[in-house]
């Protein structure tokens, strides 16, 4: 939302450029001049609506905009936002799900509504109005009762032509305002408008906004008392917000990972000492000294990070680690003073934040490990790390990655040795953590061999991951980027489980990409290739340089950098996000927009 004198047009579209991560399915906005509204929706990505507003001559400084990730009614014109009551008078956007929305549309068919979309957004604003009008309400007033009758968590913006005023509110959800002078913009992520404004506030949770054209917005708690909004510096680098010199954002943020290397372990390793700090867990770290197990709960990407986790507190820690997906997560399993820790790069996925809030209520400790400074997550953990990626702008996470990892295995670190579970082994680990920037940018090295390889599996339509141990994750990892960007199908598998039932998928039209680095399960895992070849397999192996062994057994090989056992994942991963990018490059596919997904996801 733009309130102000300049032009709303740039700033809308420039916030909805950089908010295009909670979804892409369509995008509309409206301006209004004069009091009157143009509406402006287009299905697909952001440009189709450029398209439709580049002829606009609406001079208006009053606008709202929304791109749109489809939960109710597919990705079409009719379902984007903004959506307007039957009367006209509101016009609303909206993120979130109205749990109930089918028992309220019933309600308002019964009282003459109609509809056009098959959104719950358009039964929120007219149930809104259907409130106003019966209970003869203002339009703060409509918005207070609506909320306590849905279920749901939502964060909205409705405008009424009537009164002149936008009300936004946020229940559960994120909403930022921005003040510049006489200018305010409201989103569900403050990056969407640095730049434009150097302040910001949180519109926290049951709070309202009241926005008013040429009048100061007004804070108001959810029983409508004002507030005075903690007015906070919007400190973020514009250059994390644009592609910089590369064609996308996931082939940056695959390449910035050696610098995110470095801001990882500022600060936090001392590398003459051999010790490690988190400030972020001084608090809590005479219980989780105390902890005889771990559970962490997280999804997709972060789920991996987590599994890591698992092998390195076990092999490190000597402590059982449950990692469960954050949906699945059972809290009735929890005990008062029971270590959860949640992972999550945005801070925002629901699925996580409600395992974890479930957990807080079961007594337990929360911890978190989260990129997004402030964010949900953030908040709501007694203690955490943060990770230090800086903005992720690729819906395939590369980066955020790598930061969990190395900020999960400075965790374990730190614990195995104020635990005393290990000895003389962080010298040597801390030692490599210092190079590991530098092996990463010779892991980046074998781009071309990759580009290549990508290219001559462009007909390949199912892919298998292989990795034992601290590989087996990855392998998971590499396979959900294969999924998620060239729509490519792909299982990860621990290398060890072939044998069990997957070998019967071996031909020649199934690539099999084993992570066959030096370690602990190297001849085991050599032994797996051997199977997989002898059964008329074609093998693709990540393998360290002189390895004379492995290449005996197939001549397609990745070379990566040599490192301990215990950091190889941050290394291994790197050819598998290439191979995933350079796949879904060469069959024509969108990388930073892959069908059907959401970076952010704030559903369950
Ligand atoms: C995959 C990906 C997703 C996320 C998942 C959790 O590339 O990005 O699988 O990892 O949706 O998101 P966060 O980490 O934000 O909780």
């Amino acid at each position: 939302m733009y309130n102000g004198k300049k032009l709303a047009l740039p700033p809308l579209l420039t916030g909805l450029e950089r908010l295009e991560y909670r979804g892409y399915d369509s995008a509309g906005l409206v301006l209004l001049e004069d009091g009157l509204p143009a509406f402006y929706k287009a299905p697909g990505q952001l440009q189709n609506l450029r398209e439709k507003v580049k002829n606009s001559y609406v001079c208006s400084s009053f606008g709202m905009a929304h791109t749109r990730w489809a939960t109710h009614g597919g990705a079409t014109e009719a379902n984007a936002h903004p959506h307007v009551s039957q009367s006209q008078d509101l016009i609303i956007v909206h993120n979130g799900i109205v749990e109930n929305y089918l028992v309220i549309k019933k309600k308002l068919e019964n009282s003459g509504f109609t509809f056009y979309s098959e959104t719950d957004t358009e039964v929120l604003v007219n149930f809104i109005e259907l409130i106003k009008i019966d209970k003869k309400l203002d339009l703060t007033s409509a918005v207070q009762v609506a909320l306590s009758e849905i279920v749901g968590a939502c964060a909205m913006m409705v405008y009424s032509q009537s009164e002149k005023l936008l009300v936004a509110v946020n229940r559960g959800g994120q909403l930022f305002a921005g003040v510049n002078g006489s200018e305010c913009f409201v989103a569900s992520d403050k990056n969407a408008f640095a730049g434009y404004s150097k302040n910001f506030f949180e519109i926290g949770n049951n709070q309202f906004l009241l926005v008013r054209s040429g009048k100061e917005p007004k804070l108001l708690n959810f029983n409508l008392e004002v507030l005075k909004p903690e007015i906070e510096e919007l400190d973020v680098d514009i250059n994390q917000l644009t592609k910089g010199d590369y064609p996308n954002f996931m082939l940056k943020e695959i390449h910035e990972q050696p610098e995110i290397m470095r801001q990882g372990m500022t600060g936090r390793i001392n590398f003459k000492t051999q010790e490690i700090c988190f400030g972020g867990l001084d608090e809590c770290w005479e219980q989780i000294k105390q902890a005889s197990s771990l559970v962490i709960v997280a999804c997709g990407t972060s789920f991996h990070a987590g599994l890591l986790a698992k092998y390195w507190l076990e092999k490190l820690v000597n402590i059982p680690v449950k990692v469960e997906y954050a949906s699945e997560f059972q809290a009735a399993t929890i005990k008062a003073g029971d270590i959860v820790l949640g992972i999550s790069q945005s801070g925002t996925t629901a699925d996580t934040i409600v395992a974890l809030e479930a957990a807080k209520d079961q007594g337990a400790i929360t911890l978190g490990v989260c990129n997004v400074v402030n964010s949900k997550m953030a908040r709501l953990v007694n203690a955490g790390i943060y990770t230090r990626a800086g903005v992720e702008n690729g819906v395939a996470s590369t980066k955020a990655f790598t930061a969990q990892a190395l900020a999960l295995l400075l965790f374990a670190l730190k614990l195995a040795n104020d635990k005393k579970t290990i000895s003389n082994f962080n010298l040597r680990i801390i030692n490599q953590l210092e190079s590991l920037p530098n092996l990463m940018e010779q892991a980046l090295g074998s781009e071309k061999v990759i580009r290549t390889l990508a290219r001559k599996l462009k007909q390949t339509t199912n892919c298998l991951f292989l990795g034992r141990g601290y590989s087996f994750p990855v392998a998971l990892e590499g396979a959900l980027k294969l999924k998620e960007i060239s729509y490519v199908h792909a299982e990860g598998l621990p290398a060890g489980e072939s044998k069990h039932g997957p070998l019967a998928l071996i031909d020649e039209a199934m690539p099999v990409i084993v992570i066959a680095t030096q370690g602990e399960f190297y001849y085991k895992t050599m032994n797996n290739i051997s199977e997989i070849k002898h059964h008329g397999g074609r093998v693709i192996a990540l393998v360290n340089k002189n390895d004379n062994e492995i290449t005996g057994l197939t001549k397609e090989i990745i070379v990566v950098p040599l490192v301990d056992d215990i950091l190889s994942p941050l290394i291994n991963v790197i050819p598998l996000q290439l191979f995933a990018y350079y796949s879904a490059f060469s069959r024509g596919k969108d990388v930073d927009h892959p069908r059907n997904l959401a970076k952010s996801v704030t559903t369950e």
